[in-house]
This record gives C-alpha cells, sequence and structure tokens, in this order.
C-alpha cells in the first residue's frame, strides 16, 4: 500500500530519527516528502534529508519553490505525520496558529493528522501541554505517546519519541481506517433536547453533547462524511461536519428521520427527553401564588422508529445512560429497540457519563455478547467504539452518495 506521507520534523533533539524513519517509511512502499519547521533544521541536515526523501525540502513559507505548492502539499497526502512534535508545536497546532509552513499545513490538511511527542518528562506532563494534547486528541488528531527511557537531559523519564515500530503501526492505522470510512455517511445525534414549558422555562438534561461530538470527530477525521444533529450544548461544531442545530425531541426527530434514508449507519448519542408538555404556555407564566401542575406526555422513541425504517444494510447504534448496568435488561432495551449496537454507561459512577470528558462504556450486541470498553476520555471511547463497529458491520462496497 503506497501512500504520500507529509513528515513535519520540529525542534527537538529528536529531530535526526526523521531520517531513520523516512528509512523505513519509504522500505514500505511509501512516498516521504519532508516539511521542517526553522528550529528542526538546527538538528536535522538539509541536504541529507533531501537524499533520503528524494524530494526537496521545504521550510520556508516565502520560498518561491514552496509557496504555491503549500496547499497542495496539504490537499495530496494520504496522512501528516509530525515527528518528533515539540512542546512549541503541540501547542501552536491546538490553538490553530499558522505562522510557518508546517503549521500552515496543519490547518490545511483534510487527511488523518499523526503527532508523535517528543520531549523532556517535566514538559510533556506540564498542565499547559497535558491540555493542548487533549485539545487536539478532541480534535481527532492521533498521538503516538512518547516512551519512557533516557532523555536528552541525562535523565531517565516519560518522552522519548515512540520507537520507529510503534509509529509505523499507527501510521498503518490511521491509513487503513481511512480507507475502510472513506465516503461512509455517518449521522450522529447529540446533547439534550429542550422541553418547552413556556417561551423561557423548558425540561432538560445534564447531556453535555461531548460523547456524540467525540464519535462525530472520529468519524470525520477517518474519512467519512458526517452529520451531526445537535441538541443545545456549549460546544463548537467539529471541524469537516455538517452540523444541524435542534431544540426540542420533535426537531430532533424530524431532522434524524429525514436525514436517516441518506445515511449508512447512524449514532443515536442524544439524550432524548422522555417526556414534553402536552401545552406549552404561549406566553410567560407570572406569579399568581397558586402551585403549578404541569402534564406532560411521552415522545416518540426516535431510535425504535429508525430500526422500523432501517434497510438492511444500514447500522444502528443506540446508547443507554443507567444507573446500574443489567445485562438482561440492556438486552431487553437493545431488542426492543431494534439496534444493531447498545453502548451503555452507568452514570450514577463519579466522574463519568452526561458532562465529564470521560466516560466508561459497556457494548452490547444482539447476540448477548458484550465488551466492557473501560474507563477512558471520551475521545478515545469513540475510536474504541468505531473499531468495534468495524468488527461487526459489513461496510457498504460504495456510500449512498
Ligand atoms: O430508553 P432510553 O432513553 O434509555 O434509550 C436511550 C437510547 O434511545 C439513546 O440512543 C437515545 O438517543 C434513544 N432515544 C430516542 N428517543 C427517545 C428516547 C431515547 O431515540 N425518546
Amino acid at each position: 500500500m503506497s501512500k504520500k506521507i507529509l513528515l513535519g520534523v520540529t525542534g527537538s533533539i529528536a529531530a535526526y530519527k526523521a531520517l531513520d524513519l523516512t528509512r523505513l517509511l519509504r522500505q514500505d512502499g511509501h512516498d516521504v516528502q519532508m516539511v521542517a519547521t526553522k528550529n528542526a533544521l538546527r538538528f536535522l541536515p538539509r541536504l541529507t534529508a533531501e537524499v533520503f526523501t528524494g524530494h526537496p525540502l521545504y521550510s520556508d513559507m516565502f520560498d518561491p519553490a514552496c509557496s504555491v505548492r503549500h496547499i497542495d502539499l496539504a490537499r495530496e497526502c494520504d496522512a501528516l505525520l509530525v515527528a518528533p512534535a515539540s512542546a512549541d508545536f503541540l501547542s501552536k497546532m491546538a490553538l490553530g496558529l499558522a505562522d510557518d509552513l508546517l503549521s500552515t499545513l496543519c490547518l490545511a490538511a483534510t487527511c488523518p493528522v499523526l503527532v508523535a511527542p517528543a520531549m523532556e518528562e517535566n514538559m510533556y506532563l506540564h498542565p499547559a501541554i497535558r491540555e493542548h494534547r487533549k485539545t487536539l486528541t478532541a480534535r481527532g488528531v492521533y498521538e503516538i505517546a512518547p516512551e519512557t527511557g533516557p532523555l536528552a537531559s541525562g535523565k531517565e523519564g516519560l518522552g522519548r519519541l515512540a520507537s520507529m515500530e510503534a509509529i509505523r503501526k499507527a501510521l498503518d492505522i490511521c491509513l487503513t481506517r481511512n480507507g475502510r470510512w472513506s465516503g461512509i455517511r455517518v449521522l450522529v445525534s447529540a446533547g439534550p433536547t429542550h422541553e418547552p414549558i413556556d417561551p423561557v422555562r423548558f425540561i432538560g438534561n445534564r447531556s453535555s453533547g461531548k460523547m456524540g461530538y467525540a464519535l462525530a470527530t472520529a468519524c470525520a477525521s477517518r474519512g467519512a462524511h458526517v452529520t451531526l444533529v445537535s441538541g443545545p450544548t456549549a460546544l463548537s461544531p467539529p471541524a469537516g461536519v455538517d452540523i444541524r442545530q435542534v431544540t426540542s425531541a420533535q426537531e430532533l426527530e424530524n431532522s434524524i428521520n429525514q436525514a436517516f434514508p441518506d445515511h449508512d449507519i447512524c449514532f443515536m448519542a442524544a439524550a432524548v427527553s422522555d417526556y414534553r408538555l402536552t401545552l406549552p404556555h404561549p406566553e410567560k407564566r407570572k406569579k399568581d401564588g397558586n402551585s403549578w401542575t404541569l402534564t406532560l406526555e411521552e415522545n416518540p422513541d426516535i431510535l425504535a422508529g429508525l430500526s422500523r425504517l432501517k434497510a438492511p444494510d444500514q447500522f444502528l447504534v443506540g446508547f443507554a445512560a443507567e444507573s446500574k448496568l443489567d445485562h438482561k435488561k440492556l438486552l431487553d432495551k437493545l431488542r426492543k429497540k431494534g439496534a444493531d449496537m447498545l453502548l451503555a454507561n452507568n452514570i450514577s459512577q463519579p466522574g463519568i457519563g452526561f458532562s465529564s470528558d470521560e466516560n466508561e462504556i459497556t457494548m452490547l450486541l444482539p447476540d448477548g455478547s458484550s465488551l466492557c470498553m473501560g474507563k477512558h476520555p471520551k475521545a478515545v471511547l469513540a475510536n474504541k467504539i468505531l473499531d468495534e463497529v468495524e468488527k461487526v458491520w459489513r461496510f457498504p462496497p460504495r456510500s449512498r452518495q
């Protein structure tokens, strides 16, 4: 599988390892184009890099040889791998800065982006760098974790560039993934719904939308076309995703039902309100010294409705937020709703679930099998979920698009 790899090299002492990496990637049959930052060139001999890649090494945005090419470079590559990625460069990527050629390419690239950090342990574990790494992961950037071992300072610690083997393996995963999901049309619902009581009040829930947004991001970074139907959240729309904002369960139902026939797979991650007001007040109700009784009626079960519309090659994934995970009850729910996969999380445990950054998910399939995926950040879980979908769903040969 010969692919075009854009290898970004930044100012870390490990920059010289980019040469070895280039040699191995070329042995694997890939075409490697190197782009180095100004600081990387203090560690990396330009001529050697050009001989190893067989291409000119680009670095300066305003060099006439590459200023016209830089958008092409981003468009043409199958993967952009930044190895080594310095603390400074990770921060730039997270902030979306574009003040040199490599950072500009990182913004322009639509292919999978991987970063292999290399730095001193204190820098890697510094709260600022942790935050930036988290931001990048949530955006779909694949981090190839550094190793523990001797560092440039002479100390032992975490921060050595990942092994060549680990980098090649990660690249392989991203390149294959991209092939599998490329062109697949994914529909994701996320967030809570707000059921109006009157023009200013509503019934809602504590869903943050983070799990659904993480899934939409992970699908998009694997090359899928993603439509995200989102209830009210405080999150920014993920890059490259078609977002449709809704408020109530009825609006969510209309939007999802309209979009579903044009999609191959649907993740119903939204926390749809089970009830709505039978008769919302047209005007804001004023205090009058009396008690106020609200009459609620059940909202339709959107997921169950989709399972009745589902074509044989479509795949439907439901979620369940439970205070106690009971395998038999969950299996009944999965079968009753007619989904192909149910992802259950225990919301009674502190630090996981609805509004937190982490979740603990157990996956159930209609044949009764289950898998506990463990507790992870939602961005990591989203990728684990997609890996499981890959195992059980026969992907359509061509997208419906
Ligand atoms: O029945 P329960 O609310 O636990 O089901 C959760 C799953 O069903 C989620 O996938 C959610 O998006 C979906 N759901 C729905 N319509 C509802 C309630 C939940 O599609 N009215």
